[in-house]
């Protein structure tokens, strides 16, 4: 399916990726020569002399389709569903498109998979799996369909996981603790030669992959949707693990900023340290990587309204509001904001221009 797109608004990367030159394209894997979907179009190129078509592909499954649409726009490249069903027992089942096979194999490729819930996760892998048997030419199949074997495209396949599910599990608190993130990181990067990640809760469990991960984030774009909604005169983080972010949002609107002290005694209590802010009559953003119960939000918009704040909003990448969050929400803020990382009510910020940046900056590192 070929996404709307405007050929030549192609993304322009630093250094020398994209050149715009025209006409026939070489296949990268095999040299042969097959013509573009647009003579007339701008083709992109590697470093090491290899062609592209300018509509590269961006493939999805059932849980990220308008992202990856999104993304592909974005790009200005081809969004390529997969064929994605379940079987009668709930098990998934995933096939590369006849119609997707040449594109898949003739050029880099973004699988955009969110991790969540956990059927997200196996969707994941059978995408990655079949696209890795596609691109190094195992199209081996008992109905003899087609060549049972071709060339290997050679490295190119890129995850890009708009929310990575299992990030909070992020250390061994107790014994016997298995370090999910870890895990799953793991898991999704076997069959990819990088991964982007959107605003990641913890970064650093990811350090030690084996493949390249472009860590992005989506606060360039939320601080100018709240600069454009919500004219905050204040952003607060709700505790120190958001305070990077936070403070990017206020530092690009251009307003005060400060945070909040938080312990956490189980999934669903938290208590906030007093802390004295200059928010009398004042706009504020509550500004965080994620929301799932409300309840960081709820007790630090009530610290704000004890001290005066005239509006609260809340604003986050990934919304999950689990169990009644969007009610327990609208009792104590004005709005909720949050990004399309994954399906929920309140998405009103695009992920797609952060991945891009990831796919742009892991293929200058990669190929
Ligand atoms: C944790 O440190 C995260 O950044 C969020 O603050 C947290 O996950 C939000 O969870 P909840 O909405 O359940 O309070």
């Amino acid at each position: 399916m070929r996404a709307t797109v405007i050929v030549n608004s192609v993304t322009p990367v630093a250094g020398t990726l994209w050149t715009g030159s025209l006409g026939w394209l070489e296949h990268p894997a095999d040299n042969r020569e097959v013509a573009g979907s647009n003579p007339a179009s701008s083709t992109s190129n590697n470093k090491n002399g290899r062609r592209w078509d300018p509509f590269m592909p961006v493939v999805s499954g059932s849980n990220a389709f308008e992202l990856a649409e999104a993304l592909a726009n974005e790009l200005g490249w081809e969004h390529h569903p997969l064929e994605v069903r379940r079987f009668p027992d709930s098990e998934g089942y995933v096939r590369v498109p006849q119609e997707s096979i040449d594109a898949i194999r003739s050029n880099p490729v973004v699988v955009v998979a969110t991790t969540f819930p956990d059927s997200g996760i196996v969707e994941a892998l059978l995408m990655l799996e079949s696209i890795y048997d596609v691109r190094r030419g195992d199209m081996r199949n008992l109905k003899g369909e087609g060549d049972q074997e071709l060339t290997d495209s050679g490295p190119g396949i890129f995850l890009a996981v708009p929310y990575f599910g299992y990030s909070r599990q992020d250390k061994r608190f107790q014994q016997g603790e298995v370090v999910s993130a870890k895990l799953l990181a793991r898991l999704l990067t076997r069959r990819c030669d990088g991964m982007v990640v959107l605003d990641l809760h913890a970064p650093s469990v990811l350090e030690d992959l084996e493949v390249p991960v472009s860590f992005v984030s989506s606060m360039p774009e939320i601080a100018n949707h709240l600069q454009y909604h919500v004219k905050p005169d204040f952003v607060l983080s709700p505790d120190k693990g958001a305070i990077e972010r936070a403070s990017h949002v206020a530092q690009a609107i251009g307003c005060n900023f400060s945070y909040l002290e938080k312990t956490r005694i189980d999934a669903h209590t938290i208590e906030h340290k007093a802390k004295d802010l200059d928010v009398d009559g004042a706009i504020v953003a509550i500004v965080d990587d994620m929301i799932s119960t409300g309840g960081t939000i709820c007790k630090a918009s009530d610290a704000l309204r004890r001290q005066g704040a005239k509006e609260v909003h809340a604003a986050c990448t990934h919304g999950l509001f689990t169990g009644g969050a969007i009610t327990r929400l609208a009792n104590h803020v004005d709005g909720v904001h949050a990004t399309d990382s994954l399906p929920n009510p309140r998405s009103v910020v695009s992920g797609a221009p952060a991945i891009a940046r990831g796919v742009e900056d892991l293929i200058k590192r990669v190929l």
